[in-house]
């Protein structure tokens, strides 16, 4: 037990108020330079799907649904996780078919910024639906909805990227996750916020198992709400405050989507910095007071250098954001919420890369009793035909 851990809300309302002092600088900066309406995204990695491999991802997404509309028992319920074996099975085969293009264009960020924009994913706004409330109600489209093509699409898409995942403990467990503002959690640290800057993060940094990629796809963003995006490869550090990152001082807890009360179990302290150079960063869940003045300095040192190098993303419908998680703090800046249907509305996929190894230090961690769900983790990743 970390002596003196805040519960996660108390953190979560500290960095609000603004005691973190770390945290402070990074929001009070972005909240000042990142309005809703800017787009700053120089030096983004920019790959176009071509048409033929768009489609291809599109129709084998709909052949997919028409196929689970005619099974028996094809209800809501039984794919709304996505994780049903026969649902995996269709995306392994459907994987297979596509043409190399889909997986040479979500192949890692191979750049200093560790971020990739992908473009050309058909999305037709009139087709979709109100944008869903919360993510309780996106599951319960159906397998004809426009909603349920679109996250069959983001899963082949992963999938060919590596092996999408979910945790039982968020969003029911579910491989394609919604992200949408919903009422009452506008001040939350969680993609289910609005009105607070969401402070830049490691995805799930709390946890040994977080996801070596991450894939956001967008179906709607009508106000431009633009995504930050931080590489720890182009920040400079201190010798002094990079040889204090790469210790071991705080804990991260997991963030409010998994739940209040973690507090209460082993809380080891992690690397902020990576022996490779990774980052491990989630400064809203991290309880900084309790650190000692040198590593608080360090860590606004860092927060500093992570607002300079800060990008700006708006992503626009049909455009995927494919963020390296070990190098790539990303986050969202404030807006305001429509709550009539027509909000932003993104998907997100959790993607491990089987073939990338961690510092083995973090393999002792419990990762706060938060379990995988891993359905694409004992088959090979199928390959794609030539393209013809
Ligand atoms: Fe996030």
């Amino acid at each position: 037990m970390w002596a003196g851990l805040p519960s996660r809300t108390e953190l979560t309302t500290l960095r609000h108020l603004g005691s973190g002092e770390g945290n402070t600088s990074v929001n009070n900066v972005l909240r000042e330079r990142h309005t809703a309406s800017g787009d700053d995204a120089g030096g983004l990695e920019r790959r176009d799907l071509p048409d033929a491999a768009a489609h291809a991802v599109h129709d084998t997404a709909e052949e997919i649904a028409a196929t689970i509309e005619s099974m028996p028992r094809s209800s809501a319920r039984r794919f709304s996780t996505l994780t049903d074996p026969e649902l995996i099975e269709l995306v392994e085969a459907g994987c297979a078919r596509l043409p190399h293009e889909v997986a040479t264009a979500v192949r890692p960020p191979a750049t200093a910024c560790g971020a990739a924009v992908v473009s050309r994913i058909p999305v037709t706004d009139a087709e979709l639906g109100p944008t869903p409330r919360d993510w309780r109600a996106a599951a319960r489209r159906t397998p004809r909805s426009a909603a349920f093509r679109h996250e069959l699409a983001m899963l082949l898409l992963a999938r060919c990227a590596g092996q999408p995942f979910g945790w039982l403990g968020q969003q029911d467990g579910r491989l394609v996750n919604t992200i949408v503002p919903a009422p009452g959690h506008e001040d939350e640290q969680s993609g289910a916020g609005s009105t607070t800057l969401l402070a830049p993060h490691t995805e799930d940094a709390f946890h040994p198992a977080r996801a070596h990629l991450l894939l956001l796809g967008c179906l709607r963003n009508p106000d431009r709400v633009a995504t930050t995006i931080s590489s720890v490869r182009e920040v400079r550090l201190s010798p002094v405050a990079d040889r204090r990152l790469r210790t071991r001082v705080l804990p991260i807890l997991p963030d409010v989507s998994y739940g209040n009360d973690f507090h209460r179990q082993p809380c080891p302290p992690v690397a902020t910095v990576g022996p490779a150079g990774t980052l491990r960063y989630d400064p809203a869940y991290t309880p900084l007071d309790d650190g000692d003045a040198e590593f608080r300095s360090a860590y606004t040192e860092l927060g500093a250098e992570l607002e300079r190098v800060c990008r700006t993303a708006i992503l626009r419908p049909g455009q995927l954001l494919l963020l390296d998680n070990d190098v790539v703090v990303h986050g969202r800046v404030p807006f305001t919420p429509r709550y009539d249907g027509t909000d932003r509305w993104l998907l997100r996929v959790n993607i491990a890369l089987p073939q990338r190894n961690r510092d083995p230090a973090e393999r002792s961690e419990t990762g706060y009793g938060q379990r995988t769900v891993t359905p694409f983790a004992h088959t090979p990743r199928p390959t794609p035909p030539s393209y013809r």
